[in-house]
């Protein structure tokens, strides 16, 4: 039997995942988190995910046999390479090493002046037409039989496509939209540079607004679209929430899929995991006071155990809606509660919570940078978990903080509202709630979510209920990952609905 990659059985069904980030080489949100746990969750099910990445600086060097699969030359403006390799997870992986695209200090698409990279077209370009080339069996020897474009930057794949010569015989294309608020708009006269033709710049094509956007042109191209909740599918179709797409996806809401992203409950087991001061779960629960203390100690807040710690990490950006936890602060902190927030972004929003924790030192700790051990320490430490979102696609902070029993309090949007039960009287007598909603997404709503919060955490008969709960659900990829593996053989069969 010839097999596909690492000895899979040729008969696996074969799907390339064209991403611009994957844990455990490149995070900077939860498409990582996804990208890194999806294809090793699709394995069981007969599914051979390939992942192709852009090879940004240090993710060579984290791939353990690492071999040339192809020479790149003048790739966009360099000669490349393609790398086959696998991470310490054993998740195959692809990273297209082009020194002149991705070798540079500074972030995936920000440098260190905090500003987008000049040339992010030509950066996801590449990374969408390597994944074109692979997908009609151009490198090496493995050809994908649909391939899975993920967010703006890999969705030029569905152009490249679309305008080859074989095009006939491209495999279909499922675009995942993370966040439809990422669009990937540029000047208009980037387009030669992309080496897409003219007739690509239609108002049918990738032209938006007197912009070419590469969420466009997946949006028009793919053969499919999917999002990340139900809830943010249906959101997405409303001038609301559509961000200026909700035309263009209702044309195509018949096929457009919203599936609810699991977590990777490997890394992520109270009982397992290697970051915490003391493992714990759901029948050794009295062990997470230990972690609630080791966090306050970490970050010299007073060692209390009866006093709410809530968390957040996050994007300080404007979705997440911390603004709101700012002024919700005064009348939340009224209650003795601690606040402790990780967290990078928008250079107020990290000076405010900054100078939260200055004017509040007894109650607010405040850690900006991106920390992933300490991600970890926190869901284990806090009681709740506060994501207070404008929109939210899914969300995973919320899930991490069910199965690490820190109870979230969540805005009632997107997948957020798919993944939390609201503890209110029928929730709580039926014995199903899991966590706080709120809704408008305002101040004083989220201010009353944290109080009703706090009052469930002072009796410690009820809270240790929702905590058990909450660390019982299934958050595991297992039944979501059936779901994508049933989209992609409904595509493959050509009758996605
Ligand atoms: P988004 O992708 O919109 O940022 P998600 O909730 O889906 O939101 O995923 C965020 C992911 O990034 C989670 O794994 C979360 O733990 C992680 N994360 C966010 N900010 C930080 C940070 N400052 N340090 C460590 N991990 C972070
Ligand atoms: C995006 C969204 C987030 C989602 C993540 C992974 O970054 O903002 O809600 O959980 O992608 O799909």
């Amino acid at each position: 039997m010839r097999s596909g990659v690492d000895g899979l059985p040729s008969d696996y069904v074969k799907i390339l995942f064209v991403t611009p980030e994957c844990y455990p080489l490149v995070k900077t949100g939860g498409l990582a988190d996804v990208a890194g746990a999806l294809p090793m969750a699709l394995g069981p099910m007969g599914v051979d995910a390939q992942v192709l990445l852009p090879g940004y600086p240090g993710v060579r060097a984290q791939l353990h046999s690492a071999q040339r699969v192809a020479r790149l030359p003048g790739l966009f403006g360099g000669n490349a390479e393609l790398v086959r390799g696998t991470t310490a997870h054993g998740l195959s992986v692809m990273l297209i090493d082009a020194p002149h695209l991705y070798h540079r200090p500074g972030g995936p698409y920000l440098g260190p002046d905090g500003k987008d990279w000049p040339d992010n077209h030509l950066r996801f370009a590449a990374l969408s037409w390597v994944g074109a080339q692979l997908a009609f069996g151009r490198l090496g020897d493995w050809k994908p039989d649909l391939v899975h474009l993920h967010d703006w930057q890999a969705a030029l794949t569905a152009a490249y496509l679309r305008f080859d010569k074989e095009r006939a015989a491209a495999p279909p294309t499922v675009l995942t939209i993370h966040n439809l608020a990422f669009q990937g708009l540029f000047e208009p006269s980037v387009r030669k540079a992309l080496q897409l033709p003219a007739e690509a710049m239609h108002v049918d094509g990738m032209e938006y607004w007197g912009t070419l956007s590469f969420l466009k042109a997946g949006v028009q191209w793919a053969s499919h679209l999917s999002t990340v909740s139900p809830t943010y599918a249906r959101e997405i179709l409303t001038p609301n929430d559509g961000m200026g797409f909700d035309g263009l996806l209702r044309a195509r809401s018949n096929e457009l899929t919203g599936i609810v992203n699991g977590i990777d409950t490997g890394l992520w087991d109270p009982e397992t995991d290697p970051h915490l001061a003391a493992p714990f779960s759901a029948r050794k629960l009295t062990a997470k006071a230990k972690n609630t203390a080791a966090l306050q100690r970490e970050l010299g807040l007073p060692v209390r155990s009866d006093v709410p710690v809530l968390a957040v990490v996050s994007r300080l950006t404007a979705q997440k809606g911390l603004d709101l936890l700012l002024d919700a602060l005064p009348r939340v902190l009224a209650t003795d509660a601690q606040l402790v927030v990780l967290g990078t972004g928008d250079t107020a929003l990290e000076a405010d919570f900054r100078d939260a924790a200055e004017a509040y030192p007894t109650q607010v700790a405040t850690v900006i940078g991106f920390d992933e051990a300490l991600s970890h320490r926190l869901q284990a430490g806090a009681h709740a978990m506060v994501v207070p979102s404008r929109f939210e696609p899914c969300g995973l902070t919320q899930l991490y903080g069910l199965r690490y029993g820190a109870i979230p309090v969540v805005a009632r949007v997107g997948g957020l509202a798919d993944t939390v039960i609201d503890a209110n009287e029928a929730a709580l007598h039926d014995g199903v709630a899991t966590g706080v909603q709120f809704s408008p997404v305002e101040a004083d709503a989220l201010a009353v979510a944290i109080e009703r919060t706090i009052e469930l955490f002072r009796d410690k008969v009820a809270w240790q209920k929702i905590q058990k709960r909450a660390m019982s659900r299934d958050v595991g990829w297992g039944s979501r990952a059936a779901q994508y593996e049933s989209l992609y053989a409904k595509v493959l069969a050509g009758r996605a609905q």
